[in-house]
C-alpha cells in the first residue's frame, strides 16, 4: 500500500471513528429525515412567518439545505455535533451557495437559541426532554421570570438557576419529526405514508402567530 492510500485509509478510519464517538455521546446518529419526513416538515413551515428557522442537529444537511433554498429570504441556522456530517453540509452549502444558510459545528445545548422562531428537530426522546429543559412556554406577559419551563411542567423547579441564554429560548413554532415533544400538545400532526406511520409533530408556543 502506498503513502498515499495509507493516508486516505488513516482519514476515512479517523472519520467513522468520530462518527461513533459523537453517536455514543449524543445518543443519536446522523440519520438523515426520510424524503417523505423532509417534505411534511417543510410543508409544516409553510405559514411559520417569516423568523429565522434552527435546524437542531442538522446532519448532513438534508433537511435544513432544503429548508434554506425554499426560504431565501429567511434566515436558516444549523447547529451539529458530529464532524463528518458537518463538513460534508458545508461543502454542499458552498456548492450549491445557499447564502442564507449558516452551519455550526457545536452543542446545540451550549448556544443562544433566542433568534429562532421556528425549531426543527429529528431527536430521539431523551434528547426531546434535554430540549424541553431550554425552551420556555410564554405566559401571559411573555417575560422570562413568568415563563414556565416545558420541562417544568413535568418535573417543577425553580427558573433562577437557568443562564440568560435559556430564558431567552422561546420559539413561535417546534417541528419534531417522530418524537413528541413532552408536556406540549401538538398543533398539526402530520402522519407519513410509511410502514410505521411516523408521525411529525408541530406545536404552536405563540398565540399571535399566523
Ligand atoms: C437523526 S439526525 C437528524 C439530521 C437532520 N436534522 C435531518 O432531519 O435530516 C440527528 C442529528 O442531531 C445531532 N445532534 C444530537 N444532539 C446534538 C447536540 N446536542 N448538538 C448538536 N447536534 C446534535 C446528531 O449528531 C445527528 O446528526
Amino acid at each position: 500500500m502506498s503513502v498515499f492510500e495509507m493516508s486516505i485509509l488513516l482519514i476515512a478510519t479517523f472519520l467513522a471513528m468520530t462518527i461513533v464517538w459523537t453517536t455514543l455521546r449524543v445518543g443519536i446518529s446522523p440519520m438523515p429525515s426520510s424524503a417523505k419526513a423532509y417534505r411534511a416538515m417543510l410543508t409544516l413551515t409553510e405559514d411559520t412567518g417569516d423568523g429565522a428557522i434552527y435546524d437542531l442537529g442538522s446532519g448532513w444537511g438534508t433537511l435544513v439545505i432544503r429548508m434554506a433554498i425554499k426560504y431565501p429570504k429567511r434566515k436558516i441556522i444549523g447547529y451539529e455535533i458530529s464532524l463528518l456530517p458537518y463538513l460534508v453540509s458545508v461543502l454542499i452549502k458552498f456548492i450549491l451557495r445557499v447564502d442564507n444558510l449558516t452551519l455550526y459545528r457545536q452543542d446545540f445545548m451550549k448556544v443562544d437559541l433566542s433568534g429562532a422562531s421556528v425549531l426543527l428537530c429529528y431527536l430521539y426522546p431523551d434528547g426531546m426532554s434535554k430540549l424541553a429543559s431550554l425552551i420556555h412556554v410564554p405566559a401571559k406577559n411573555e417575560s422570562c421570570s413568568s415563563s414556565v419551563s416545558a420541562a417544568s411542567q413535568l418535573d417543577p423547579k425553580p427558573l433562577s438557576h437557568m443562564s440568560d441564554a435559556q430564558c431567552g429560548c422561546h420559539p413561535d413554532f417546534i417541528i419534531s419529526n417522530n418524537f413528541a415533544f413532552p408536556s406540549l400538545k401538538a398543533e398539526q400532526d402530520i402522519r407519513l405514508d410509511d410502514i410505521y406511520s411516523s408521525p411529525i409533530y408541530r406545536y404552536k408556543l405563540k398565540s399571535s402567530v399566523s
